[in-house]
């Protein structure tokens, strides 16, 4: 094979873009596991999605992740939609196959249940009613993980009640949708607790959520990972419940588009999880 089919490209669509911590990561495994190859930020306005994809068998890449305003949009553009990507109504990687069609996947509920599996090993969906906070993007895949794993109640918790009665309508009976005004009851007996709002994240709002009602025995999950440890964190820590930050999510839902790309499958090491803290 002549060198130059030898390197492999992939990258990152969005509008804006140049936030993307993709790049870093991308690139940090590709210099590990010795692939020759890059991974680059790609800004795609909205209108230009379309052929933006279309030119990805063309140009010979590997595939590329979706991020802000691509996610939903993407649907559309692809020839074959994998079975988490329809269910959470999102794709957020793009693989092109040897054919040169498009295969859309959504790799973050994985990411989500992986990072905390790595926190806490013995998490099991069903050990209690989960209570989520959010209806948007990030809680449709947080909802599906959730399920596929066997949680038997999902409450839902969100400021506008007829997105969180569109999970239900989505994702089954598990889930029962709750009014923001009783988010601080909706705790009670949970075993965990997510936030999948954008509330807590740098140059948001705060999350107001009293936790008194909250075991202690709760896992708290925070999808927000600008600030790693956000107010939401700082308080269960500080009341004894364990808490995982977004950051494992984000990493761990790079793994299997990884893998789909460039044929290994990454570890997730101490040394990598550190570089991605750095630029938080
Ligand atoms: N760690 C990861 O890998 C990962 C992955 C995906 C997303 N995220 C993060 O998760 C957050 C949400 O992302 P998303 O894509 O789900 O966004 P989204 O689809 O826009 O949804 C935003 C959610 O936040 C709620 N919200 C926003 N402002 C609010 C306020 N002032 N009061 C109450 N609720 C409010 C919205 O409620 P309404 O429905 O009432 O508007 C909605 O439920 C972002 O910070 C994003 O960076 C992280």
């Amino acid at each position: 094979m002549a060198r130059h089919e030898r390197f492999r490209l992939a990258g990152v669509m969005g509008w804006p873009i140049m936030h993307s911590r993709s790049p870093r990561l991308h690139n940090r495994w590709l210099e590990i596991y010795g692939v020759e190859g890059v991974y680059v930020p790609l800004a795609i306005e909205p209108g230009n999605l379309q052929a933006a994809l279309r030119a990805l068998a063309p140009l010979r890449f590997s595939g590329v992740n979706l991020t802000i305003p691509h996610k939903e949009a993407a649907l559309a553009h692809v020839d074959r939609i994998e079975p988490a990507a329809r269910a959470i109504g999102a794709i957020n990687c793009v693989v092109v196959e040897p054919d040169g069609s498009l295969t859309g996947h959504n790799f973050d509920s994985f990411g989500f249940i992986a990072s905390l599996r790595e926190a806490e090993p013995e998490w099991r969906a069903d050990a209690g009613p989960a209570v989520v906070i959010g209806a948007g993007g990030g809680a449709r895949a947080i909802v599906h993980g959730l399920i596929e794993q066997g949680a038997r109640e999902v409450r839902i918790v969100n400021r506008t009640l007829e997105r969180a009665g569109e999970l239900r309508n989505a994702f089954g009976p598990a889930v029962t949708p709750v009014e923001w005004s009783r988010r601080a009851q909706a705790l009670e007996g949970a075993a965990m607790l997510v936030n999948a709002t954008s509330l807590g994240m740098v140059g948001q709002g705060a999350l107001d959520l009293p936790l008194r009602a909250l075991p202690r025995h709760a896992l708290v999950a925070d999808i927000v990972y600008a600030p790693l440890e956000t107010g939401l964190l700082a308080e269960a820590r500080a009341r004894g419940n364990k808490a995982v930050d977004g950051l494992g999510m984000l990493i761990h839902q790079a793994r299997p588009a990884f893998k789909a790309w460039f044929g290994v499958l990454p570890d997730v090491t101490p040394a990598i999880r550190a570089m991605m803290e750095s630029t938080v």
